[in-house]
């Protein structure tokens, strides 16, 4: 049997896996470092690390965002939030964003998480799972969590203030249309929830009032309050989907795999399931053993290119579960390319391939290009490349 093919790709001694997300520390710091130079003193940042950290995991991203300066976390649910306390968080605030079942919000509040509420049986329901901090959430046009009125929410407050064990932490919205420069609704939510918080922060004025996600905290300096949450900006990809050096902002996931194998195929020779590449020359295919079960995404097939040798090459065929096929056409010396590293989300040279592009071309947002990465993917934490 042939030996496995050994990996050239060993340039930051992690050495070189099927698939492998390697995530920079100090970019997601340095990004946290530079939404908190758009805040004005006082504001706080709150790092949104929920869905394993959008993919680049959760506690390391938590750990590099609070050296960056954020001052909170958030999470969406209640097992989130106990892995942060698990993992060592155990003094900084932390938000639970999302819906709590019963069982939820008890597991959130013994966690000692903040959670939040919009129904007066949501405050009595915290009272009676032990008490807790809450935020009172106004929905100012999101039309998903929250009371679209705002003497529904006034009402909540009260009972907050009003109930044992219940303490009032802050108020909240959370904006549909932020990322959407043109959109006027941005404007009217914010218009919506100012005038309703500014009332509720003169009586109550120790509450931390909150809106912006990364995009209201890039566009609109009015619509920051006491504190941000951020989220997508953290890990260096952009908040409107553009390229995120535009912003100051730099990626700090990388994804990569390897040539398994590099292998000619002629003319009329096809690759993949489906023949959804059949050569029109002679060429030379590279295999790489990376595919959708690592959430290297089917909507790629025929439809994105990696970095090879500094070089885009352009997948071909249908990407399968574990596998996926690179034409490597005109490469020199192309069968030594066995074992070479292929950047799929990632810089080298002058080439870059962001998680924008293929959020471009599949149709979707760069979160969901990060958050989609499987479990099969090992995440490498590094600080510029020294492995922590
Ligand atoms: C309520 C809430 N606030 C803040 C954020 C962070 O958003 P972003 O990642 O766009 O900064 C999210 C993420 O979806 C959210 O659901």
């Amino acid at each position: 049997m042939e030996a496995a093919p050994v990996a050239k790709d060993l340039e930051a001694g992690m050495g070189t896996r099927r698939a492998l997300a390697r995530v920079n520390l100090a970019a997601i710091g340095r990004n946290c470092a530079r939404m908190l130079t758009e805040l004005e003193p006082g504001c706080e940042l709150c790092a949104v690390v929920k869905a394993d950290g959008y993919g680049h995991g959760a506690t390391a991203s938590a750990r590099a965002a609070l050296d960056g300066g954020a001052s909170w976390l958030a999470v969406a649910g209640a097992r989130e939030a106990v892995e942060l306390r698990r993992a060592g968080f155990e003094n900084v605030r932390l938000l639970v964003m999302g819906a709590l079942s019963p069982v939820e919000l008890r597991e959130a509040l013994q966690a000692g998480a903040e959670v939040v509420v919009w129904r007066e049986q949501d405050v009595r329901a915290v009272a009676s799972a032990g008490g807790g901090r809450v935020h009172v959430k106004l929905d100012s046009g999101m039309g998903r969590l929250g009371t679209r009125d705002p003497e529904q929410a006034s009402r909540v407050v009260a009972t907050a203030v009003d109930t044992p064990g219940v303490d009032l932490a802050g108020v909240m919205t959370h904006f549909a249309t932020a990322d959407d420069r043109e959109d006027p609704f941005f404007a009217r939510q914010l218009e919506a929830f100012s005038g309703w918080a500014a009332r509720v922060k003169a009586a109550h004025p120790r509450i931390v009032v909150h809106a912006a996600n990364s995009a209201a905290t890039l566009r609109d300096k009015s619509a920051h309050f006491d504190m941000v949450r951020c989220g997508i900006a953290a890990y260096g990809m952009d908040p409107f989907g553009l390229d995120p050096i535009e912003r100051r902002l730099e990626p700090a996931l990388e994804l990569s795999s390897y040539l398994a194998e590099v292998k000619d195929c002629a003319s009329g020779e096809s690759a993949g399931y489906g023949r959804r590449f059949v050569a029109a020359r002679d060429t030379v295919l590279g295999v790489l053993p990376i595919g959708y079960g690592d959430g290297w995404r089917r909507a790629l097939s025929n439809n994105a290119d990696v970095l090879i040798a500094g070089q885009r090459r352009p997948i071909v065929g249908t990407v399968s579960m574990d596998n996926m096929t690179v034409d490597l056409d005109g490469a020199a010396d192309v069968h030594a390319l066995r074992g070479e590293a292929a950047v799929l989300i990632g810089a080298r040279g002058k080439q870059r391939i962001t998680a924008e592009e293929l959020a471009r071309r599949m149709d979707t947002i760069n979160y969901e290009v990060t958050c989609g990465l499987t479990a099969r993917v090992p995440r490498v934490h590094h600080r510029d490349g020294d492995l922590v």
